[in-house]
């Protein structure tokens, strides 16, 4: 059977650091009430004049991906990218960012999943290696959530920031690689978190702001309700894949979820009964990156040595539609 194997990995973030204590300049916050309600310190925040934009972030990842996995940008087949906050309407990030690779032959492609893109571009990539269609896919999750930050909300502003990361999907005829990828949906809850049209002036920001690009439109969320909603979801749909795969927790070496929030990470690892020391965090650095989570944390773990040939590695996010999904790797990387 084929199915596709990770080659490589990468990331990019920001260069620029907003810490707690920056916001405290921004909202009516606290460093102390945003650590003990989220477990962030502090996240990157993009700029246009470094060159950070979602599809420039997205190939700087893509770059370090192509390197550790030895593949040309020419030998890639399909790129496919999970983002909510691409450059613009159109064209997609997945075509600036193969103009930047100089992948001439792939075919590249948004996918709109919210927090889950990351997850779902991988379930699209996979399949395309399966059926034979692709050799060499690049699956990346890229965001520049400041850009889509209500500034003047602190409810949730403190809770995002910007990044990309990136894996080289390989063809594989053995046993391993992505052993399945579960998706749900949801439209009805489509209104506990979504984007509408900005009424904040952006040119109004706090000088601490004043490399955010602010877009049309801007985030809105009603985090109490979503917050119990990620962590059924979440446990649920990981549930569900480790079931299929007849699996156990104890079969598990390493979650890495989405990074929301490191109350809904521990109560959804709780529910699967996988101890914190076998879950990746980096939420404290980072902050919430949507789409780009998943694959910077994986990235991560990879780079420092964690993952080793044979473990099974369990992605699990969740974020707007809603949509939610899990996927479990047989990691084939010697360490990087
Ligand atoms: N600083 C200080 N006080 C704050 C802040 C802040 N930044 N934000 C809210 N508060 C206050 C509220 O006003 C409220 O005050 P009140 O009691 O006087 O009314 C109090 O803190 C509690 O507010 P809640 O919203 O109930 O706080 P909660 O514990 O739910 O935490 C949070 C809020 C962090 C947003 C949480 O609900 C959450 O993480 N939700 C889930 C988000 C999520 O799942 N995202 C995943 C998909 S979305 C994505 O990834 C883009």
């Amino acid at each position: 059977m084929l199915t596709g194997q990770i080659v490589g990995t990468g990331s990019a973030l920001p260069k620029k650091v907003l810490t707690n204590k920056d916001l405290e300049a921004v909202v009516d916050t606290s460093d102390d009430w945003i650590v003990r309600r989220t477990g962030i310190k502090e996240r990157r925040i993009s700029s246009n004049r470094q060159q950070e934009d979602t599809s420039q972030l997205a190939a700087m990842a893509s770059q370090e991906a192509l390197e550790m996995a030895g593949v040309s940008p020419e030998a890639l087949d399909m790129i496919v990218l999970g983002t909510a906050t691409a450059d613009r309407q159109f064209p997609s990030a997945a075509c600036l960012a193969q103009k930047y690779l100089g992948a001439t032959k792939a075919v590249a492609f948004d996918v709109a999943a919210g927090c889950s893109g990351f997850v779902y571009a991988m379930y699209i990539a996979n399949n395309a290696i399966a059926v034979g269609n692709c050799r060499n896919v690049l699956v990346i999750g890229a965001e520049r959530l400041s850009s889509v930050a209500n500034w003047e909300d602190r409810g949730t502003c403190v809770l995002l920031g910007d990044g990309a990361g990136a894996v080289i999907l390989t063809q594989s005829t053995n046993n391993g690689g992505i052993l399945s990828t579960h998706l749900a949906s949801d439209g009805n809850s489509w209104d506990l978190l979504y984007s509408s049209d900005r009424q904040l002036d952006g040119s109004q920001l706090p000088e601490v702001l004043n490399e955010v690009a602010q877009s049309p439109s801007y985030l809105i969320m009603y985090g109490n309700r979503l917050f119990k909603k990620a962590v059924s979801c979440m446990a649920s749909i990981a549930t569900s894949a480790m079931e299929h795969n007849g699996l156990t927790a104890d079969d598990i070496k390493f979650m890495i979820p989405h990074q929301a929030n490191i109350r809904i990470i521990r109560a959804a690892a709780d529910r699967l009964s996988i101890p914190m020391d076998k879950v990746y965090t980096n939420i404290d650095r980072y902050g919430n990156t949507s789409s780009a989570s998943i694959p910077i944390a994986l990235d991560e773990a990879n780079r420092k040595g964690l993952l080793k040939p044979g473990d099974n590695v369990l992605l699990v996010a969740f974020g707007a539609g809603l949509t939610w999904g899990a996927s479990i790797v047989k990691w084939s990387l010697a360490s990087a």
